[in-house]
This record gives structure tokens, C-alpha cells and sequence, in this order.
């Protein structure tokens, strides 16, 4: 298969091939360095992310977009005709106002951002989406990841669109599905001996060898970070152009709660929307919770952990971005939350039940812990909510294998039906 993106590879970037973009900026020291293939700043190793000079954008030119990211393009490290470049498109999934749900949970308004339907049914569209767009400016020729599953979806097929090649690192106990689903986009998949960390400890090393790969989150991270802003945007913009009160995330790496908050800012900040206070809560599973460890413990440092949760896509122990999700739903007023694998599949259940909505081990980990956080009086029932489900049950369907009830086995006469229902409800 053929690698080559451009006709030659560029070493220096021309600045508008990003948009708006001005710099990569260090979140630690604020040191500028140009936009290129980076992560970590020179002066102090803190970690980069894209700064902008903004122009104005309005609601109506947003409006008149594409239904998918490239709406807000002008928000993004993208050029201003990434909607006509093969990509996956990903984005402007559905809100929905669940209601039977918040009955459930004693919420007067609650809405389910249902990012399951992204082209390979999770958010790391968004962010992928981005991060190819970055690696075509920058002159890469192969899309690469560490992936706890649905990056390595993503990435395979966002790969397998842009004709270019993929090279995708697992952990050999992923769930199978997650396996077959990445394999079927025909790149090069990987299996580690290791969990995550491990596995994302080898990716960095790779990264720094093989010059003309994109390692989406690691050496373009900064470009594939903003691709979650997108999840932001269009919550505030289906509700009405108005920033949500109370937003539920789960959390892995950190990536996604970060940028989340990040997008909203900038929307307030451009004056799209009011800037009315919202308060973000991070989720994560008691096996896997270095996050809201150090809220319980009233730490800023996440200490490590080796996961050990059947939410196998939050399994990240070591989060690159954990000092910064502490730092941002603090100063947000929200709090960070972990529940048992029980309680997991518990919230799978009752979602599927109350709204039809079959999530994955991380969107129950979102609802259990939203539902934790109403009982404990965190969540104000009286002000809205917004639960981010951001992956598909269908890859992790096995989870649920004890919760639900086989079906009934009959023979094939009506009576044989009605011996098990009784006559009056089949007429009926
Ligand atoms: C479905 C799902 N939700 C949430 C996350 C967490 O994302 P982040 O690593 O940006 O915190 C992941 C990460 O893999 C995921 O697969
Ligand atoms: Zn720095």
C-alpha cells in the first residue's frame, strides 16, 4: 500500500495548513515553540498544547457547516478545507433528554451525549480525526497508537480511509471484539505482553525511532487533544448555545476531560455562548482510579496504579494528563469519583433499560458514578446534567453475559406460545 501524503515531505510547517493555530504552547512554563511534530516542551518538559489567534466566529457560520467536527474547524488545528480531505468525519452525535432515566436517578434534567455514534462508535473518532489531519500537514506517513481498544478502532480506520498505513499497539488481554475490530481495517495490529503502561511505554520509545510515524497520542497529542474540545462544542451547541451545569466524563489518560473543559472555555472566551460556571466530574473504576484517589485523599499528585477493572478502555494506571484533570474539575467545583465493577454493570443495565442505549464498561462507569454523586448530594438534582457515554456495548457485549435473562425456548404452534403467555395476551 502506498505511504506518501505529500509529494515531498515537509520538515517546516506553513502556518494557515493548521488554521488558526499559532504555536504549541507549555502548559507548565507557557514557553512557545512552533507547530510541528512535538509533545513536551524544550525548556521544561511539560506537556504542549495548541495555542490560537482566533478570528471571530459566529454561531450562524458554525451552523452552516458540515454535520460532523469540521463545523468548528475554525477552533481547530486543521485548514479551513479539511471538510473536502478524506477523513472519518466523526461527530455531531445525538443529546438526548433522558428522562426515564432521570427519574431513575431523582434528576430533574438529565441528557445523555451519546458518542457511541461515531464511525467506530466511540469519541476517539473526534480525536483521531484531528490527529490525521495534523500528521498529513506534518508530513507523516504512517498512523500509529498505544490503544486500550477503541483508539485502535479509530485509528485503524481512520488510516484504512486516508489509503495510508497503520500500525496499532495492544495489550495481549484486550477484550476479543476490540481484536477483530481493529484487525478488520487491514492495518498492522500489535499485541504486547503487558497491560496498558507497558504498552504505551514501548509506543514512546517507537515514537522516538521511527521519524515518519504518527503516534496520535504521543508525538502529535497536542493536535489530536483538541479533537475532544469537539464533544464540548456540540453539547453547547444542541443545548441551545448555552454551556451545561454539571458534566459527567470518564477519565483514562485525562485526554478527554481536559479538553472538554478547554472547549467550553474557548466558547465563553469568543462569546458563542454565556460564560455561566459549569462543574465537570471525572469517573473512573475502583480497580483503575489513580484520579479519584488523590481527590479522596486531597492530593494534587496521582500516584500510579496497576489496573485491575473490567472497564478495560479506562485501564490507563499511569494518566499522562492526571495532574490536570485534578487541577480542572477542581477549580470547576466538581470532584472525581471511582465505583465498583458491580456498579458498572449495574448502570450498564439500567441505561439500556431506561433510554436503549447499550454502552461499554466506560459510559457505565460515567452513569454509576453520576448516580454515586446524586446520592451523596454532589450532584444537584435541581440543576441539569450532561453524562458523556462516549463508547459502544456491542465490543464489550460479554460483560453483561450473567445480567441478562436468557430467552425462553418454545416450540413452533401458536399454542406452544400461548402456553407460556396465556391466550388473552396474544389476541390482545
Ligand atoms: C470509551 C472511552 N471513554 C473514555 C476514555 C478516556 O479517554 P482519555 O484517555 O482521554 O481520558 C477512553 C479511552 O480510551 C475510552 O475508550
Ligand atoms: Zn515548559
Amino acid at each position: 500500500m502506498s505511504t506518501v501524503l505529500h509529494d515531498t515531505p515537509r520538515t517546516s510547517t506553513n502556518q494557515s495548513s493548521f488554521g488558526h493555530a499559532r504555536a504549541l504552547v507549555c502548559r507548565a512554563c507557557g514557553a512557545e515553540q512552533p507547530l510541528g511534530p512535538f509533545y513536551a516542551c524544550l525548556e521544561c518538559f511539560g506537556p504542549l498544547e495548541v495555542g490560537y489567534d482566533f478570528p471571530v466566529v459566529t454561531r450562524a457560520q458554525i451552523e452552516r457547516g458540515p454535520k460532523n467536527i469540521w463545523r468548528y474547524r475554525a477552533l481547530l488545528p486543521v485548514r479551513d478545507d479539511i471538510a473536502s480531505i478524506p477523513n472519518t468525519e466523526p461527530g455531531f452525535t445525538r443529546l438526548i433528554k433522558a428522562d426515564n432515566l432521570a427519574r431513575e436517578l431523582g434528576i430533574k434534567t438529565l441528557w445523555v451525549k451519546d458518542d457511541s455514534g461515531n464511525p467506530t462508535h466511540s469519541f476517539k473518532d473526534r480525536v483521531v480525526a484531528v490527529a490525521l489531519a495534523a500528521a498529513r500537514e506534518l508530513g507523516l506517513e504512517v498512523l500509529a497508537c498505544p490503544s486500550t481498544g477503541n483508539l485502535a478502532n479509530a485509528v485503524a480506520a481512520a488510516a484504512a480511509r486516508a489509503g495510508i498505513k497503520s500500525v496499532v499497539f495492544i495489550p495481549d488481554n484486550l477484550e476479543r471484539p476490540k481484536i477483530l475490530t481493529t484487525a478488520v481495517y487491514g492495518g498492522t495490529l500489535v499485541a504486547v505482553r503487558g497491560n496498558y503502561d507497558d504498552v504505551n511505554k514501548l509506543a514512546s520509545e517507537i515514537a522516538g525511532e521511527q521519524e515518519g510515524w504518527a503516534f496520535v497520542n504521543v508525538n502529535v497529542r497536542p493536535y489530536y487533544a483538541e479533537g475532544s474540545k469537539t464533544l464540548g462544542f456540540e453539547v453547547a451547541e444542541q443545548l441551545g448555545w448555552r454551556l451545561p451545569g454539571q458534566v459527567v466524563i470518564p477519565v483514562a489518560s485525562g485526554s478527554q476531560l481536559t479538553k472538554v473543559d478547554k472547549g467550553l472555555t474557548e466558547l465563553g472566551r469568543l462569546g458563542l455562548v454565556d460564560q455561566t460556571p459549569y462543574k465537570i466530574f471525572g469517573a473512573q473504576a475502583n480497580g483503575c482510579s489513580p484520579v479519584a484517589t488523590a481527590f479522596r485523599s486531597g492530593h494534587d499528585v496521582v500516584q500510579p496504579v496497576k489496573p485491575d477493572t473490567i472497564a478495560k478502555s479506562l485501564a490507563i494506571g499511569n494518566p499522562a494528563d492526571g495532574f490536570q484533570v485534578v487541577k480542572v474539575v477542581k477549580e470547576t467545583g466538581g470532584t472525581g469519583a471511582k465505583v465498583t465493577d458491580d456498579e458498572i454493570l449495574d448502570a450498564i443495565n439500567l441505561l439500556a433499560n431506561t433510554e436503549g442505549i447499550f454502552t461499554e464498561p466506560a459510559g457505565g462507569t460515567t452513569l454509576a458514578v453520576a448516580r454515586a454523586l446524586v446520592q451523596r448530594g454532589v450532584i444537584k438534582p435541581n440543576e441539569s446534567v450532561v453524562v458523556c457515554i462516549t463508547g459502544n456495548g456491542y465490543k464489550t457485549a460479554e460483560v453483561m453475559r450473567d445480567r441478562v435473562d436468557q430467552p425462553v425456548t418454545i416450540g413452533r404452534k401458536l399454542s406452544d406460545f400461548e402456553r407460556i403467555v396465556g391466550p388473552q395476551a396474544v389476541s390482545a
